[in-house]
């Protein structure tokens, strides 16, 4: 069995670094929360757990903290979160992606001077509400043509679109597009993540070309969900599994050429573990 494993597949830049900034602090004396589970990979929150890391639910948890350390995720936060861990008097280590606070400056300083924000995006992502949560007045959250073609702007209101980095970028394209074609004052700034381009691209050619796909991550991560789609598109017999313990496929008997990729949130060591598998037993 031959097997093509994605050169992008697994941990991006921002969620790595997000992952290293736990572990680091692991190693200090304060306790140790993340302000939501640090990525979509439940193997890896547990080996968090059992180095004394403890996952904030929300605000309610947070309010309920009087000392220790919280690291906020790659996805980023609110304002008012980054506010109240300040005036709790805890230590607050932001591991918000760097691509993902760059959009929270671009809402905030538009905002500030009077453009309306609009997110593609999905409303119920935690990156999507902690953008919201940079905007000086209500943003809106568009996700379909169709709430994009409802969309309606008040006489000489100002707009600016911005994206959820893990935007699916053909989507995007399709929505601006709507936005565009109703001439409204409206500037719009790319957001989406090239990690996510690069690893959505590279996916799709490996799915083209081979008999079966893989797809590694967690079942709650939106990019791993987007990465299957877009494979299952181009190549029927494509699987989403978590780790190996999920690899009881039934791959079709001409399979002779499998990919594999993997979403951001997907450790190094699963996507080998799958790879020597799949190549042993197939
Ligand atoms: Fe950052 Fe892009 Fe990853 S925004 S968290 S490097 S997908």
């Amino acid at each position: 069995m031959e097997v093509i494993l994605a050169k992008s597949a697994g941990f991006c830049f921002g969620v790595k670094r997000a992952v290293e900034t736990v572990y680091e602090q692991t190693g200090t004396e304060n306790r140790i929360y993340t302000y939501g589970p640090i990525i979509h990979n439940e193997e890896v929150v547990k080996d968090l757990e059992s180095k004394g890391v403890t996952v904030l639910e929300g605000e309610e948890d947070l309010r309920k903290l009087d000392k220790g350390t919280v690291v906020i995720r790659s996805h980023g936060v609110p304002r008012e979160i980054c506010e109240m861990i300040e005036k709790k008097g805890l230590t607050c280590v932001d591991a918000t992606c760097p691509f993902v606070k760059r959009i929270h400056r671009i809402v905030e300083k538009e905002s500030g001077e009077g453009r309306r924000i609009i997110i593609i995006g999905n409303p119920g992502h935690p990156e999507v509400e902690g953008i919201m949560g940079w905007s000086h007045t209500p943003a809106a959250v568009i996700e379909s043509a169709e709430e994009a073609e409802k969309f309606t702007c008040l006489p000489g209101e100002k707009l600016c679109l911005v994206s959820q980095t893990t935007f699916n970028y053909n989507k995007f394209k399709e929505l601006v597009e709507i936005f565009q074609k109703k001439g409204y004052n409206i500037t719009i700034v790319n957001t989406i993540c090239n990690a996510t381009e690069e690893r959505q691209t590279e996916a799709r050619e490996i799915a083209d070309k081979v008999d079966a796909m893989i797809v590694i991550g967690g079942k709650h991560s939106s990019n791993t969900r987007k990465l299957y789609e877009i494979c299952r598109e181009r190549c029927k017999s494509t699987y989403l599994i978590q780790t190996l313990d999920d690899l009881h496929l039934e791959l079709p008997e001409t399979a002779a050429l499998v990919g594999i990729t993997a979403g951001a949130s997907t450790p190094n060591n699963i996507i080998e573990e799958v790879q020597n598998y799949v190549r042993i037993n197939f």
